[in-house]
């Protein structure tokens, strides 16, 4: 669904996370947020998913939810936050309870399933997983209930680099057959550059957008394009990243 971000700002207290973000995001549009460290990234998805109320602006979704959307947003985080005592089946249902009956349950479960290539994992628990086979069930629980905006913040980010480039390549043909618009928030210029239709460019904090960079190429096509997007994108963001790696936290 088109997603309207409309002059949002947050703080923390006295600390300026975001200011005055304008952002529309077009129905199937996959959109890309990188940007340096403590931008504020995360909190814009938190806000855009209502996990936190913005101290200015607003957020909203135009049209009607579909009508096998159970939720209008769901989220896939870096760290899986999968249950450990479920199964993959079990952990992938746990949106769905009390929610559907269990005819329902069981064809959505399996779609997901089968949809993140775990048809065969799913009576497995976590532990008995890698790295990216768990993080394809923290997919798996995010599409369950077909979310009208799928919210990704670095999912891949504490995946190594082959497993990395296989979910890269799931990803996309995951997105191929589902239908939700995304928003995934990225350090990783490769992974901005390879998913997304267009690439919002975020200042250090207090982020404000920098440049939207668009992608023009299909993602199945282009292969020869990625490296020049890559620099066009460290380009960007380059000073804006050394400046914030030489400020002083305050934790
Ligand atoms: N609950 C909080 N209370 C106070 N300050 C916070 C809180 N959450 C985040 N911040 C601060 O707000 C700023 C933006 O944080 P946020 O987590 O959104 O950044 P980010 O771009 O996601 O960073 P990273 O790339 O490190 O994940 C940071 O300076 C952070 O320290
Ligand atoms: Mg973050």
């Amino acid at each position: 669904m088109p997603l309207h971000v409309e002059r949002v700002s947050h703080r923390y207290g006295p600390v300026a996370a975001l200011d005055s973000i304008d952002l529309d995001i077009a129905d199937g549009e996959t959109v890309a947020l990188i940007g340096p460290s403590g931008c504020g990234k995360s909190t814009l998805l938190g806000i855009l998913g209502g996990l936190l109320r913005p101290s200015a602006g607003r957020v909203t979704l135009s049209g009607a939810l579909p009508a096998d959307s159970l939720n209008p947003f769901t989220y896939v985080f870096q760290d899986f936050a999968l249950l450990p005592w479920r199964t993959v089946e079990a952990n992938v249902a746990l949106a769905l309870e009390h929610r559907v009956n269990a005819a329902e349950r069981r064809e959505r479960v399996a779609a997901a399933l089968a949809l993140t290539s775990l048809a065969d994992f799913a009576s497995a628990y976590p532990k008995q997983l890698s790295g990216g086979m768990r993080q394809r069930v923290g997919i798996a629980r995010a599409l369950v209930v077909r979310p009208a905006v799928l919210l990704l913040d670095e999912p891949l980010s504490a995946l190594d680099a082959q497993t990395r480039e296989l979910l890269m390549e799931d990803l996309l043909r995951i997105w191929s057959r589902e239908k939700s618009t995304r928003v995934y928030v990225t350090h990783n210029l490769e992974e901005a550059a390879r998913l997304a239709d267009r690439v919002v460019v975020l200042s250090r904090r207090p982020g404000r957008i920098r440049e939207i960079v668009r992608i023009d190429a299909p993602v199945s096509d282009r292969a020869a394009i990625i490296p020049d997007m890559q620099r066009k994108l460290w380009a960007l963001i380059r000073d804006e990243a050394a400046t914030a790696d030489r400020e002083v936290q305050d934790v």
